[in-house]
């Protein structure tokens, strides 16, 4: 680490691992920049303190219930943790601000800024009223993260009532998602989101600045679009993973036995299953997954975490004895994998993903070709940009089919439609590579935030 700059950056993520995830390793990149780091955590999806002693960390009352931390409705729980929330962090600034002013002039250390999620809503009007510059990061691409302001006014022009013909066309104003996803958006989301919206929009445009895990080479037009738009500095400072290979961060254990398992497999012969924390499934996609996978024949390592099927803990059980039995034969079921190793090892070829941003980047950085099959949000847009504008991969589209999923594997592995696809991968990781390196566009764009934030 370099020497203490002297300044103290504030981190309070939203409880969610595809949050936890990129707010730590940006902890870890200006810790390194001499930074000292704060990390307010909510009790639900506490970050593993011990796994970071550098770091200081402060709990905050939550105020859930036993039942509403399980409940799988996303938006429920940050309209919760909204409401519960402001009053405890507006307690904790203030004592943190109040002891960093008493403090004698050897240990003096000036809070520089806050760093928090664009799903905290209430976060901006407070930072304002303590005189306290607050950037926001964000887990989306930049170009969801833009064009999903839109979503209420589709709404309202009766985006839902398309015609069956409509289906494939784009959407004009959020390219390159097809209608078919946007119904998958709209459909599952009330008008309560799109009050939501309306302050995330208001609260991000006051903000100081904005920062996304993602970099020029993967953001086309759309990172001019959202400097207009958004009107504060915009940092795009690449994949975060890429400086702090292993991740700390993990609420839960990873499975290390996947990687001696992965050491007997033959080079990029494994498909690699995975899902990410939130998306639930049903018994029956289960099953088709399972019957998909053991039907392709290809070794495969796949991730059932305990509540990716609604209303059963233990999703594994669903699955019969003799079924598990014939799966062991060609792969490893774990309920939790150390994934950004898991994407490195050699005997990867392939990731069968819901394309949450960090899974989708993490497998570029790693050229490791996809196949898409997302759920829900921004993962319909990344799944897009990686069958249809990268063609780094091969869309599901949304068929959870034992066929389907065997077909899509085939077409990876054995065609030449996935040599072809590896070829692309293999130059799009490249091109992002080169921009974490020394003056690529990620690298200069860490260096400006990190001048930015001493500035303050
Ligand atoms: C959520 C949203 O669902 C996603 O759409 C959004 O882009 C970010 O926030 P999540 O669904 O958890 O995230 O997916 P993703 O963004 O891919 O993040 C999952 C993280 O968990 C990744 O960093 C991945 O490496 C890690 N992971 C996942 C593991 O470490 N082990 C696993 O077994 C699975």
């Amino acid at each position: 680490m370099e020497k203490s700059n002297g300044l103290r950056v504030v981190l309070f993520p939203l409880p969610l691992q595809g949050c936890i995830n990129p707010m730590i390793q940006l902890a870890k990149i200006l810790h390194s920049r001499g930074f000292s780091i704060t990390v307010i955590h909510t009790r639900f999806n506490a970050p593993k303190a011990s796994n970071h002693p550098l770091f200081t960390f402060i709990q905050i009352p939550d105020g859930l219930s036993e039942t509403e931390t399980q409940t799988h409705n996303t938006k429920l729980l940050l309209t919760l943790l909204n409401r519960n929330c402001e009053s405890p962090v507006r307690d904790c600034l203030t004592t943190l601000l109040q002891s960093a002013d008493s403090e004698t002039e050897e240990d003096k250390q000036r809070i520089s800024c806050l760093i928090d999620d664009s799903g905290w809503i209430f976060t901006q009007p407070l930072a304002q009223s303590l005189n306290l510059p607050r950037f926001v990061l964000n887990t989306f691409k930049v170009s969801f993260f833009r064009n999903h302001f839109v979503l209420p006014q589709l709404r309202r022009e009766m985006y839902l009532l398309s015609q069956d013909s409509e289906q494939e066309d784009l959407v004009e104003e959020f390219p390159p998602l097809r209608k078919k996803d946007l119904l998958r958006i709209l459909g599952v989301e009330t008008e309560l989101l799109d009050q939501y919206l309306a302050m995330m929009l208001e609260t991000t445009k006051a903000s100081s600045g904005l920062i996304f895990m993602s970099c020029e080479e993967l953001e086309q037009d759309s990172l001019r679009q959202a400097r207009e738009d958004f009107k504060v500095p915009i940092f795009t400072i690449g994949p975060s993973h890429i400086h702090f290979p292993a991740s700390s961060s993990s609420l839960l254990s990873p499975d290390e036995t996947s990687i001696s398992w992965l050491d007997k497999q033959e080079d990029k012969s494994v498909i690699y299953v995975s899902f990410g924390s939130i998306v639930t499934i049903s018994e029956s996609d289960l099953m088709e997954i399972a019957w998909g996978l053991r039907n392709s024949n290809q070794p495969f390592l796949w991730v059932v975490r305990v509540g990716l099927v609604a209303h059963g803990t233990e999703p594994i059980e669903a699955i019969p004895e003799e079924l598990i039995e014939r799966l062991n034969e060609k792969g490893k079921i774990v309920k939790w994998a150390p994934q950004q190793e898991v994407l490195k090892h050699r005997a990867i070829g392939g990731f069968l993903t819901h394309n949450g941003w960090n899974s989708t980047v993490e497998s570029i950085c790693e050229g490791v070709p996809m196949i898409c099959l997302p759920f829900r949000w921004d993962q319909l847009l990344n799944a897009r940009f990686v069958s249809e504008v990268w063609m780094v991969g091969i869309h599901l589209e949304g068929r959870i089919e034992r066929n389907e999923i065997e077909r899509a594997i085939r077409r990876l592995f054995l065609e030449t439609e996935g040599e072809a696809i590896r070829e692309r991968m293999k130059l799009l990781k490249d091109k992002v590579g080169m921009s974490v390196k020394q003056n690529g566009s990620a690298y200069r764009s860490l260096e400006h935030l990190i001048d930015y934030i001493s500035s303050f």
